[in-house]
């Protein structure tokens, strides 16, 4: 009796603990995420999400991923940096929020793609979850846009994303559908 008293004694002391550590060790929520990622994610998005009737973790886990890991802006935001706001330079970050993800960054040919919510859908770049899935894991181009080149994106790293889980690539998705649109620079 004495010792699973004690025992239970251990475990709580153990679970306050870990709830005051970082990183994997963080007690994960429900959905089995570690609370600090997706509440990362949260903060760091440069543009404000619109969570009504969304899962915040969802569209936290998409933040991280889209804005700490994936690097999407580096290509799809042109420019990415606002000039005075430019790190390369040794400046402060400042993001180009009002073309936050609306592509129209030059690639030889090819033009990084606007991926905000699309009026009048809202839906990311225009495309269903099961379309968007279908890019990240195909690089099916659902616009077509250059047949002489095939139907396949390119230099868009879908080689790379169509490793990500389905849960990672539904995130990013919640997170591109809570964002604001943008239009393209010009
Ligand atoms: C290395 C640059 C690069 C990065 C990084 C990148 N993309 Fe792309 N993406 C492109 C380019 C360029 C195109 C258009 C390619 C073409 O026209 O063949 C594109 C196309 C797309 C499309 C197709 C849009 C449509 O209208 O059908 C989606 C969706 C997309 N990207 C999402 C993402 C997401 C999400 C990320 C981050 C997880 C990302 N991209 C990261 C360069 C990039």
């Amino acid at each position: 009796m004495l010792s699973i008293v004690l025992l239970g004694g251990l475990y709580f002391a153990g679970a306050m603990i870990g709830s005051a550590q970082e990183g994997w060790q963080q007690p994960a929520d429900s959905t089995g995420l570690p609370n600090n990622v997706w509440k990362r994610g949260l903060a760091i998005s440069p543009v404000s999400v619109n969570l009504n009737g969304r899962d915040k973790r969802m569209v936290g886990l998409g933040s991280y991923i889209v804005n700490a890991r994936a690097g999407c802006a580096d290509c799809h935001t042109n420019p990415l940096f606002l000039s005075g706001g430019d790190p390369f330079r040794g400046q402060t970050a400042q993001v180009n929020v009002v073309h936050f993800l609306a592509g129209g960054r030059l690639f030889g040919p090819f033009t990084s793609r606007n991926i905000t919510p699309e009026p009048p859908s809202n839906m990311p770049a225009g495309l269903t979850l099961d379309q968007f899935i279908q890019v990240m894991r195909t690089g099916k181009d659902f616009d077509n846009l250059h047949p002489q080149m095939g139907p396949l994106l390119q230099v868009m790293p879908w080689p790379i994303y169509q490793n990500m889980t389905d849960d990672d690539l539904r995130a990013i998705y919640e997170y591109l559908s809570a964002i604001p649109h943008a239009d393209g620079t010009p």
